[in-house]
């Protein structure tokens, strides 16, 4: 790994990957490519060091044209697909975005990789080389409660746009390698959280309005499971997959920490109202109000980690407690991000479009 491509490294994950591979890795050249949709921000990556080692290219994976140029001027060796649309409740509302990114821009991705890996080997030696796509659990389906968590054998079930379209993107993958022997390996994570996560999501959605006093909008009944990790966790087993996994596999990756969305959103309640009591003394947890629930919303997922342990050493090192005390301090500390993110006018339709207007329950 002497020159990496990330793609998608101005949104949460990737932004925090970048910052990763410079720590760990200061010898490996970064060009991070990046579209910058509403999700994407140059201000997730405004504390990195300097580096001479590091570039941006505004780009979108769809442009095979500019993909062409990078692979050739930077002499790529090793590719870190983040770039998607990332969020299921915006899939609902905008799937076609979900189709021509994550399928089409992958495929696209895949063929110039591909045309520049057989470059490689006719050339200098093409061993070299990894194409790394970055998946989530949400291929696998719903869980019910009694179930076995998903292991890297489990049927791809995937039950939304967004499931559905990394699912296809995953396919895609594993077709490159078994039909033209392109070395790649997929991660497939569960919910991530920490620093520089769109407010859009979950976890940040509940920490920023808990911060401001402003309701928590639970979707149905709240006992839906997800299995959360924190971003470095996630950063870290990919850094591991990169140097040492096997050419060809899949990971499963997954805090195996499983949680309501009620028992998360009382955890960062209880957290805030540690660091910051306000001013009345009242729990947080008053702000905490049941809409109606998300279309097709997915009851419960959790990964099997066995083979990553097995196979690479990696566990998360980080509790939720600790990573929930963490990420809450950050957002504190990061107010300024906070407003420069929100007072984005996509941010505020979007909060219009998928919140208001629903019908409200309070508990
Ligand atoms: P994000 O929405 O925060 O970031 C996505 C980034 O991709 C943004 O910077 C955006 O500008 C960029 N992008 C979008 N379309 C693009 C295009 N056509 N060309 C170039 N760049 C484009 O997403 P995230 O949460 O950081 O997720 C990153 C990856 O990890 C995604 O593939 C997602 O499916 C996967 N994943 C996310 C989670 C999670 O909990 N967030 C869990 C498992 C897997
Ligand atoms: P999200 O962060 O959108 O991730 P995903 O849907 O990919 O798991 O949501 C996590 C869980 O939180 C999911 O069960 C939906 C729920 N949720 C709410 O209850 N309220 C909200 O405002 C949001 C954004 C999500």
């Amino acid at each position: 790994m002497k020159n990496l491509l990330i793609t998608g490294g101005a949104g949460f994950i990737g932004s925090n990957f970048i910052r990763h591979i410079l720590q760990l890795k200061p010898d490996v050249f970064i060009t991070n490519l990046d579209a910058l949709t509403y999700a994407g921000n140059l201000v997730n990556l405004s504390d990195l060091p300097d580096s001479a080692n590091y570039e941006f290219v505004h780009g979108n994976i769809n442009d095979t044209k500019l993909l062409k140029t990078i692979f050739n001027d930077k002499k790529i060796d090793t590719v870190v697909n983040f770039a998607a649309e990332s969020h299921v409740d915006r899939s609902i509302l905008n799937p076609a975005a979900f189709v021509e990114t994550n399928i089409l821009g992958t495929y696209s991705l895949l063929n110039v990789a591909h045309e520049a890996w057989k470059h490689r080997m006719n050339s200098v030696g093409g061993e070299e080389f990894r194409f790394h796509h970055i998946s989530t659990d949400e291929v696998y389906g719903s869980l019910q409660p009694d179930d076995t968590p998903f292991n890297e054998y489990s049927r791809y079930d995937p039950r939304s746009p967004y499931s559905a379209s990394k699912a296809s993107s995953d396919h895609l993958v594993r077709a490159y390698h078994h039909t033209y022997h392109l070395p790649i390996t997929i991660t497939n994570c569960s919910n991530n959280y920490g620093p520089y996560q769109h407010p859009e999501k979950f976890i940040p959605m509940m920490i920023i309005n808990a911060i401001q006093g402003k309701r928590l909008p639970i979707y149905g009944d709240g006992l839906q499971v997800r299995d959360w990790i924190h971003v470095s966790d996630h950063c870290e087993a990919i850094y591991r997959v990169l140097l040492n996994g096997l050419n060809g596999a899949t990971y499963n990756l997954g805090s195996g920490s499983e949680h309501t969305n009620l028992e998360i959103a009382g955890l960062i309640c209880d957290t805030l109202d540690t660091l910051l009591p306000n001013s009345v003394g009242e729990s947080r947890q008053k702000l905490l109000q049941h809409i109606p629930d998300r279309p097709g919303h997915d009851r419960r997922y959790a990964m099997d980690i066995t083979f990553v342990k097995e196979n690479l050493g990696w566990q998360p090192a980080i509790s939720l407690t600790d990573g929930i005390m963490q990420t809450v301090k950050w957002y504190l500390e990061h107010i300024h991000w906070i407003e420069e993110i929100t007072k984005n006018a996509d941010f505020s339709r979007w909060v219009q479009l998928n919140y208001d207007g629903r019908d409200e329950r309070t508990i």
